[in-house]
C-alpha cells in the first residue's frame, strides 16, 4: 500500500471553526451558506427558523429576539468534502465576552466576518485579540461585497495594521456598489457571477488568468479594465498563500465576498477544508494533550441550563481533545475523581440533535447532566490531565440580589448557584452574612439573569448596588491566604469553589492589599482547580 492510499486518522478529518463578527456584519447569513454549500441544509434560513423555535419555547429568549442580539451560543455539525465540520456559533455582544472567550477555547481556528462597509469593529477587534491571544488561525470574509464598500485596498491596510500579521487575497471583487458583478477567485482562476444581474452567485466561468477573454463577455469594458489594475496590483502587493504560516497564525487568506447574495461562499469552505487546521494540541497539566493520545479526553466549555424548560436538565458541551469516544463509555471528572458514564451524548447536527454512537478529537458532544458537570470541567480516561485555559474572569459589575418575595431564599440560592455553574454570572458568597453577591461583566447579563429566575425558576429578583467594585482572588501560602481572610471578614466572599475572593471598594484598596500582602497574589482571574 502506497502512503496516499492510507486513510488519514478519523480526527485529522475534523474542522472545528467559529465565526466571529461585529452584531450585524452577516455571521448569521454566513453560516446559514456555509451550511448550504457544504451540502447540510437544503433551504436557507434553517438556522434562524431553528433559532425561532427554540425561542418560541423560552421566555428570556425573547429579550435576546428583542434586543436583535443572539446571547447563546450553539454547536452545527456538518460533513462534506470528506470532512466533518464542527462550527461554533458565537454569542455577537460585548456584554457575553465571558461566554465567547469559552467558545473560541474549543475551536481550532476562526472566521473573521467583517462588513465592507464599515470595516474592523470594536467587537470583532475584541474577539480577534481572544484569537491572537490562543494562536488561533483566522480567515478573514470580507462581507457585503455586494453593495457600497470600503475600497478593497483600504480594508486590506486596515486588516493588515488591527492584525500585525501578513495579508494575503484570496478572491477580487470586479465592480462595486450597483456595478457589481461577481467576485474573481485568484487561486483557482474562476469568475463568480450570476446568471442574472443582480441575482447570486450561481454561474461559475473557469479562465486561464484575469485577462481571459470570457471575461469581456461578462463584464462591462470600464469595470473589467479596473478589476484587472487591482488585481494585479494585489498579486504584487501581497504574498502568496502560504498555509502553514496561516497555520502558525502569521498569515489571514482574505475572502471578499457576499454571504447574502451567495458569492465566494463555496471557496470559503474549500479554503477551511483544505488549510484550516485539524484537532490541535491542548494546553493542559501535566502536559498538553495530542490529538493523537491513545485516550479520550475533553473539556467542558458551556453549559446550558433549561434548553426545555419542562424538564431542568442541562447539556454540558464538551470538546474532545483526544481519543475515540464511544457511547456509554465511563470518563472521570478529574476535579471531582468521580467517574461518570455517558449513556446518551448528542451531536448537534445542522439540522437536528442525534444521539451519537462515537466521537473524535475535534468534535463537541452535547452530555446530559443534572449539574454535575461545570464549565472548566476535564473528562478524561487517564486520571492525572486538567485542561488549562479556561478561567473565571473577574466581574466587571458587583450587584446584591434582592428578592421581592423572602420567602423565596431557598429558591433564588438555588438559581443563582445553577446558573453560575452554566457560566451566566458568578455567585459570591460574603463569609459574613447571607447575602448572594452576583458578578457579570456587562448590564446585558443582569437583565438575562433577572428574567431567566423569573421564568425558569419562579423568583422575582432585582439587583441592587453595593460598596463593593471589584473582586479578586486571593492565592498563596494557605496559611498567609488564611491570615489575610481573617484580618479582611467584611470584604471577603467565596465562589462556587470555595476559593476566597476579596471583594474591593476600589483599585486603591486593591492596591493597598497588594503592598500590605506582599507573599500574597491578587488575581483577576481564575482558572478551575
Ligand atoms: P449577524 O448574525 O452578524 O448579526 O448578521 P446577519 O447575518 O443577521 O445579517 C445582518 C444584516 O445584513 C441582515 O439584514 C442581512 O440580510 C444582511 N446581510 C448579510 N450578508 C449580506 C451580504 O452579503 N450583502 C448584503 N447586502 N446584506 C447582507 P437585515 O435587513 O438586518 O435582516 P433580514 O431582515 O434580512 O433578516
Amino acid at each position: 500500500m502506497t502512503t496516499s492510499e492510507v486513510s488519514p486518522p478519523e480526527w485529522a478529518t475534523r474542522r472545528t471553526f467559529a465565526i466571529i463578527a461585529h452584531p450585524d456584519a452577516g455571521k448569521t447569513t454566513l453560516t446559514e451558506r456555509l451550511l448550504v454549500a457544504g451540502g447540510a441544509s437544503r433551504l436557507a434560513g434553517d438556522v434562524k427558523a431553528r433559532g425561532e423555535r427554540r425561542r418560541a419555547r423560552s421566555d428570556w429568549m425573547a429579550l435576546e429576539q428583542k434586543r436583535g442580539i443572539s446571547v447563546s451560543s450553539s454547536v452545527m455539525t456538518f460533513e462534506a468534502k470528506d470532512l466533518t465540520f464542527n462550527l461554533l456559533d458565537t454569542p455577537g455582544h460585548e456584554d457575553f465576552s465571558e461566554d465567547t472567550y469559552r467558545t473560541l477555547t474549543a475551536v481550532d481556528s476562526a472566521v473573521m466576518v467583517i462588513d465592507a462597509a464599515k470595516g474592523i469593529e470594536s467587537q470583532t477587534l475584541k474577539l480577534l485579540e481572544v484569537c491572537r491571544l490562543r494562536d488561533i488561525p483566522i480567515i478573514t470574509f470580507i462581507n457585503k461585497i455586494d453593495r457600497e464598500a470600503k475600497d478593497p485596498f483600504e480594508l486590506l491596510d486596515e486588516i493588515e495594521e488591527t492584525l500585525a500579521l501578513d495579508i494575503t487575497p484570496v478572491t477580487w471583487p470586479v465592480g462595486r456598489g450597483v456595478d457589481f458583478y461577481g467576485c474573481y477567485d485568484l487561486l483557482t482562476n474562476r469568475f463568480l457571477t450570476s446568471k442574472k444581474r443582480g441575482g447570486t452567485g450561481d454561474d461559475i466561468v473557469a479562465c486561464q488568468d484575469e485577462n481571459d477573454p470570457a471575461l469581456a463577455a461578462r463584464v462591462p469594458e470600464p469595470i473589467l479594465e479596473t478589476f484587472r489594475e487591482e488585481a494585479a496590483l494585489a498579486k504584487s502587493a501581497y504574498p502568496e498563500l502560504n498555509a502553514e504560516s496561516y497555520r502558525e497564525g502569521h498569515m489571514s487568506p482574505v475572502v471578499f465576498g457576499s454571504a447574502l447574495k451567495d458569492f465566494a461562499v463555496a471557496p470559503l469552505l474549500d479554503l477551511i477544508a483544505d488549510i484550516a487546521p485539524a484537532p490541535r494540541r491542548q494546553p493542559a497539566t501535566p502536559a498538553p494533550v495530542e490529538p493523537d493520545a491513545d485516550y479520550v479526553s475533553g473539556f467542558v466549555f458551556k453549559v446550558q441550563a433549561n434548553m426545555d424548560p419542562n424538564h431542568r436538565d442541562r447539556v454540558a458541551f464538551v470538546r474532545l481533545c483526544s481519543g475515540n469516544f464511544r457511547r456509554g463509555m465511563k470518563l472521570r471528572q478529574t476535579q471531582t475523581g468521580k467517574t461518570l458514564a455517558i449513556p446518551a451524548p448528542i451531536f448537534f447536527f445542522a439540522r437536528e440533535r442525534e444521539l451519537t454512537e462515537e466521537a473524535t478529537a475535534g468534535d463537541i458532544i452535547g452530555v446530559p447532566n443534572h449539574g454535575v458537570l461545570r464549565v472548566g470541567d476535564t473528562l478524561s480516561e487517564k486520571t492525572d490531565t486538567r485542561f488549562t485555559g479556561l478561567p473565571n474572569f473577574a466581574p466587571e459589575i458587583l450587584r446584591r440580589a434582592r428578592l421581592d418575595d423572602p420567602m423565596k431564599a431557598k429558591q433564588l440560592r438555588k438559581a443563582l448557584e445553577d446558573l453560575s455553574e452554566e457560566g451566566v454570572s458568578q455567585l459570591f458568597r460574603p463569609v459574613i452574612g447571607a447575602q448572594m453577591i452576583v458578578g457579570v461583566v456587562g448590564q446585558l447579563q443582569l437583565d438575562v439573569l433577572a428574567s431567566r429566575l423569573e421564568t425558569e425558576y419562579g423568583v422575582a429578583a432585582g439587583f441592587e448596588q453595593t460598596t463593593y467594585q471589584m473582586a479578586r482572588w486571593v492565592s498563596g501560602d494557605p496559611k498567609e491566604v488564611a491570615k489575610f481572610v481573617e484580618k479582611n471578614r467584611v470584604n471577603i466572599a467565596e465562589d462556587r469553589d470555595d476559593a476566597p475572593v476579596f471583594l474591593a471598594g476600589s483599585a486603591w484598596d486593591v492596591g493597598r492589599a497588594e503592598t500590605n500582602w506582599p507573599d500574597l497574589t491578587f488575581e483577576k482571574s481564575r482558572d478551575r482547580a
